[in-house]
């Protein structure tokens, strides 16, 4: 079974109105609904690159046509491929990144998640009081590695690191954060370095090891880690590869008819807030 990870940077896209109206062309028409519904530009093109995401790979694996193939939600909201439960992927976009971890040949038990997260607090208060109040977030033994490191942005960095363990692990078995993720205990052993793919990093709940669990990590650059979490085993792992946007439209056929008024209201939206 082949993993794929994929990469791509949202952050410096300023989609062209062609490019915008093309985007929202090779998408299901509830997606597009929905990414015309974000107030912030950015949150709207984060979205849509994991949806383009999501169809170049299909396409690849399935050997279909864009316009034939039909995503759908499961319970939890997480988007399955439900004519072929085999190929599974999940998504994530958060700070300049949108990612994408994929297999084929997947058999029925098999879960995959991955999240992606920028090494950064943007929250306002002081970061120990941002601790205090992510405390039951957090198993001590978690609390204790992230607080092992004298200076407040490696601190940050470890907290993320271990949110984003906890979000792939919950995105894989697609619960989302509804579940108690105190008892979700991260133990890390590597540090992350951008020459690396750490594979050591150790799930516990409620005191007894996961094993079945799997772990990749890795910095896509200096300020964005990421993590992938599947509980089946592969080869090798690789690094995450990075694509470009035009990449990402190769090889779809559209699936709407082209909508420049919905062009025109994403362009005229603000960036961020
Ligand atoms: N399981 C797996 N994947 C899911 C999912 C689920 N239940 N629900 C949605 N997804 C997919 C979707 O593709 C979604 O993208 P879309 O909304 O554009 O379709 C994508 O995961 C979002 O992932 P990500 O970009 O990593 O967002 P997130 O980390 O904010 O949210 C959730 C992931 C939705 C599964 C959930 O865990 C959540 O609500 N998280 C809140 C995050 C938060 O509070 N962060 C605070 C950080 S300190
Ligand atoms: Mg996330």
């Amino acid at each position: 079974m082949k993993v794929f990870r994929w990469a791509v940077r949202a952050g410096p896209w300023q989609p062209t109105e062609a490019e915008w109206t093309k985007a929202a062309s090779l998408i299901q028409p509830e997606e597009k609904e929905r990414i015309g519904k974000f107030v912030f530009k950015k949150d709207a093109k984060s979205s849509m690159l994991g949806r383009l995401l999501i169809r170049k790979f299909l396409v690849q694996e399935t050997g279909c046509l864009n316009s034939d193939l039909l995503v759908d939600r499961d319970k939890h909201g997480k988007p399955v491929y439900p004519a072929d439960l085999s190929v599974m992927f999940n998504v994530s976009h958060q700070g300049d990144f949108a990612v994408l971890a994929g297999a084929s040949g997947c058999l029925p038990g098999h879960q995959l998640g991955v999240d992606v997260m920028k090494l950064e607090y943007t929250g306002g208060r002081d970061l120990n009081e941002f601790f205090r109040i992510m405390t039951r977030n957090f198993s001590p033994k978690e609390w204790t590695l992230i607080k092992r490191f004298p200076n407040e942005n490696k601190q940050l960095k470890e907290f993320c690191r271990h949110w984003s363990l906890k979000e792939s692990y919950v995105k894989a078995t697609g619960t989302g954060i509804t579940v108690n993720l105190q008892n979700l205990s991260f133990h890390t052993i590597s540090t992350l370095d951008p020459d690396l793919i750490v594979t050591d990093t150790v799930l516990s709940s409620s005191g007894e090891k996961l094993t079945e669990w799997y772990f990749e990590e890795s910095l896509l650059d200096a300020e964005h880690c990421v993590s992938l979490c599947r509980n089946f085993n592969v080869a090798s792992v690789e690094k995450f590869e990075h694509l470009s946007i035009s990449d990402l439209f190769l090889g779809l056929d559209p699936m709407n008819s082209e909508d420049t008024d919905y062009t025109l209201e994403f362009l005229s939206k603000d960036e961020r807030p």
